[in-house]
């Protein structure tokens, strides 16, 4: 695991989206499961303004998110589908048939939805790089605390904390949807590399429980623990409660030294 710290949301965006970016140039057709939320925004801004620079191509990449509300159609203005046109996809160039989100509005035979989509990521040749944000209770896609280790694409119900979280973003008398589809932690796990990104005080408490607790579902996002490829960015006051914060930091400089590959 690595542990890069930073000093602001900026920073982070922009090492994120560089280590995505050099993803993308060794691979061309990368496959990149991605996350929403407000803390993806900057890093698809600072994408958006690579590929508009011409350097970075985005026409052979393919793309598996890994959520979706239950209920919301993808041109509801609050799906993760339409955040994802809004922050990236509309402004990239890439091809609408590499791009999978799962469907919000599926109803009946959900596991059977699940185990397609589960089946479309291998069709892909599996995730190569995983963007993951985090909860404040530590969830990773919509995982939420006692979520399975070993869970796979699935519907999910979702935690109050989660849905107040969320209900900001709908229009007031809005209900916030109470249930998701999402990848399940073991098939995030199967992704070859992972990057989460943290900022803000709000998320300290779950990004030290995440690396510094034990592994243990009541905190979704310790599972990475178990991955050989992670990598967490995160801002000051994100990483506030963190212990070994200097340990971090020479992990960070020897890394630097010996195997700068892993940093590119
Ligand atoms: C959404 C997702 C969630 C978010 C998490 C953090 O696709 O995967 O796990 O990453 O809820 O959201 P923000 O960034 O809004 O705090």
């Amino acid at each position: 695991m690595l542990v890069i710290l930073k000093r602001d949301a900026g920073e982070i965006s922009r090492q994120a989206a560089q280590l995505v970016a050099s993803a993308v140039r060794k691979n061309p057709s990368l496959t990149l499961g991605l996350a929403t939320g407000s803390t993806m925004i900057a890093v698809y801004q600072e994408l958006v303004r690579l590929n508009k620079a011409g350097s970075l191509d985005f026409s052979q990449v393919v793309t598996f998110n890994l959520d979706e509300y239950l209920g919301l159609a993808p041109t509801h203005p609050q799906s993760f589908h339409h955040f994802m046109q809004q922050h990236l996809f509309a402004h990239v160039n890439i091809s609408s048939r590499n791009i999978h989100t799962p469907d919000g509005t599926i109803r009946g035979d959900y596991d059977k939805y699940c185990a397609a989509y589960e089946d479309a990521i291998h069709q892909a040749g599996g995730i190569d790089l995983q963007l993951l944000g985090i909860g404040r209770n530590g969830h990773i896609g919509f995982n939420e605390p006692t979520s399975s280790i070993g869970s796979r694409t699935r519907l999910k119900v979702l935690e109050k904390e989660t849905i107040d979280d969320n209900a900001k973003s709908f229009a007031p008398g809005e209900e916030s949807p109470r249930c998701a589809i999402t990848m399940g932690i073991g098939t995030i796990l199967e992704a070859r590399k992972i990057l989460l990104i943290a900022t803000g005080g709000s998320k300290a408490a779950a990004v030290t429980k995440a690396i510094e607790g034990p592994v243990t579902s009541a905190v979704p996002a310790s599972a990475l623990q178990l991955h050989p490829d992670v990598t967490f960015i995160i801002d000051d006051p994100a990483a506030a409660q963190l212990t070994q914060r200097d340990y971090y930091t020479r992990v960070l400089e020897m890394t630097a030294l010996l195997t700068p590959d892993r940093l590119s």
